[in-house]
């Protein structure tokens, strides 16, 4: 296992180049298997999670092969329906195969998807979405089984108690799009991978329209093409990097990106002061004012509302801010497990239900913390970069699943952060308080 080993104090200044987008990326390794032509897929990030998705598409027959470090070459032309456990349990986003497997195959078998520690990921919208198209769901030992032999066109509202699904809306094109005659989604998520997912299935020769929009039109067609799809850029990781400045109160340019998706973040940075300077159409230059920084607050919310995937980062930016800031999550309610780790670095943060209400401007000290899940890691790093002293991350598999080349692409920001065997550790640190 490695380790993170990071020196605070550094102002970060420099260029970043944002990778594509995971979310957007996992997806579509699954919609290539609704063609049996080859498919191209690039500025594919290179991460864990990807790499898992491609193993099990091998495993369904695909025939695939990696171009090179962000091109993927997929040929779906010999599948089968039956996903292996060992795979799908460690990556939720393998529950995006059910919708491309039903309509190609007219049947499928997908292991339950592992729960994880941001909290309760029910996939009841997936199933209730085939069921009402037709399909025949059943559950047979953990294993979720579809009957889309009689599949047909439907009008579902496909939204939940905490609105919108973005898998749950992902497979329910993927289903519908060779289901002859229209069906319609309404309640959609119309977060930008969406789109992308969208964009990359009309090229396949599906017929979408609505794609962006809570409602959405599939007219089912025969059969679809290969295509040469080009991932959007990851607006996840690029907000990470623009808190990475804000929070070292330096001066950075994360390039590479669509500003049009920080919706609600970016406004959230803007009224606390950050300055988010656009340059050209695919940079944003950041820039603070340490004596102009004003406490926020944030409520986490489908897009285009603040995203839950910025809640983590968020809360390590306001522990630096002078004053009380308030970070609500309405996604996941215990998508909180950062929390104990920055107490741990000096912290001042309080939990109340599902408002974690930040006192704000205290030092922060260099500690050693455990990385619990994707985003709580970059929330960890970017406290690490402005503690005083050492700050050791373990367990930082978490973080090589959704952010390509982070520590790297910190260091050549000027930050003092080295990826280290766990035997570099201080004997003091080897055991954290689990
Ligand atoms: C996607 O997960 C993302 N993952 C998550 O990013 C992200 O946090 C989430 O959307 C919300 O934006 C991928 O795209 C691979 P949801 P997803 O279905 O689709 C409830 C990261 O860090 N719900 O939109 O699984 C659910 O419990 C990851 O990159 C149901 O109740 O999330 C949650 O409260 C973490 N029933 C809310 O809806 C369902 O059937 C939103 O979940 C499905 C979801």
């Amino acid at each position: 296992m490695e380790i993170l080993r990071i020196q605070g104090g550094q102002r970060l200044e420099g260029k970043v180049q944002v990778s594509g987008s995971k979310n957007a990326a996992l997806p579509q390794f699954a919609a290539a298997l609704l063609s049996g032509e080859e498919t191209i897929l690039e500025n594919v990030p290179d991460l864990s999670d990807v790499r898992f998705m491609g193993e099990i598409l091998s495993h369904l027959g695909t025939d695939i092969e990696r171009l090179g470090q962000n091109t993927w070459k997929i040929h779906p032309a010999n599948i089968h329906p039956d996903a292996p456990y060992e795979l799908v349990r460690k990556m939720r986003a393998s529950i995006c195969l059910l919708g491309p497997l039903v309509a190609r195959l007219k049947r499928a078998k997908i292991p339950m998807p592992g729960g994880c520690v941001i909290g309760h990921r029910p996939i009841d919208l997936h199933l209730r979405a085939l069921n009402e198209m037709g399909a025949n769901v059943s559950l047979n030992q953990g294993v979720v089984e579809v009957d889309g032999s009689s599949m047909k066109p439907a009008t579902i509202f496909i939204g939940g108690r905490h609105g919108s699904t973005v898998t749950g809306t992902a497979n329910a094109i993927m289903a519908s799009v060779l289901t002859h005659g229209t069906t319609v989604l309404d309640g959609a998520a119309c977060e930008p991978e969406i789109l992308d997912l969208c964009t990359m299935l009309e090229k396949m020769g599906a017929k979408i329209s609505g794609a962006g929009s809570h409602l959405l039109k599939i007219e089912g067609v025969e059969k679809l093409q290969g295509c040469t799809h080009r991932v959007i850029p990851d607006r996840i990781e690029a907000a990470t990097y623009i808190m990475a400045g804000a929070i070292t109160r330096g001066k950075v340019c994360v390039q590479g990106i669509r500003p049009n998706h920080l919706g609600a973040f970016a406004k959230v940075m803007k009224e606390s002061g950050i300055q988010l300077q656009e340059i050209g159409a695919d940079t944003i230059e950041v820039k603070t004012d340490p004596s102009g920084l004003k406490p926020f607050e944030v409520i986490t919310l489908p897009y285009p509302g603040f995203p839950t995937d910025l809640q983590a980062q968020a809360c390590a930016l306001a522990c630096t801010i002078p004053g009380l800031s308030i970070l609500t999550e309405r996604v996941y309610a215990s998508r909180f497990m950062h929390i104990p780790e920055l107490l741990r670095m000096g912290a001042e943060v309080s939990l109340e239900g599902a408002n974690a209400i930040v006192r704000g401007g205290k030092t922060l000290n260099g500690a050693p913390v455990m990385a619990s899940d994707l985003r709580a890691s970059a929330a960890l790093i970017l406290a690490g970069l402005v503690a005083e002293g050492e700050t050791w991350v373990h367990r930082i598999y978490h973080l090589d699943r959704g952010y390509e080349l982070l520590d790297k692409k910190l260091r050549n920001l000027g930050a003092k952060i080295e990826r280290l065997p766990e035997s570099a550790l201080p004997p003091a640190f080897r055991s954290p308080v689990d």
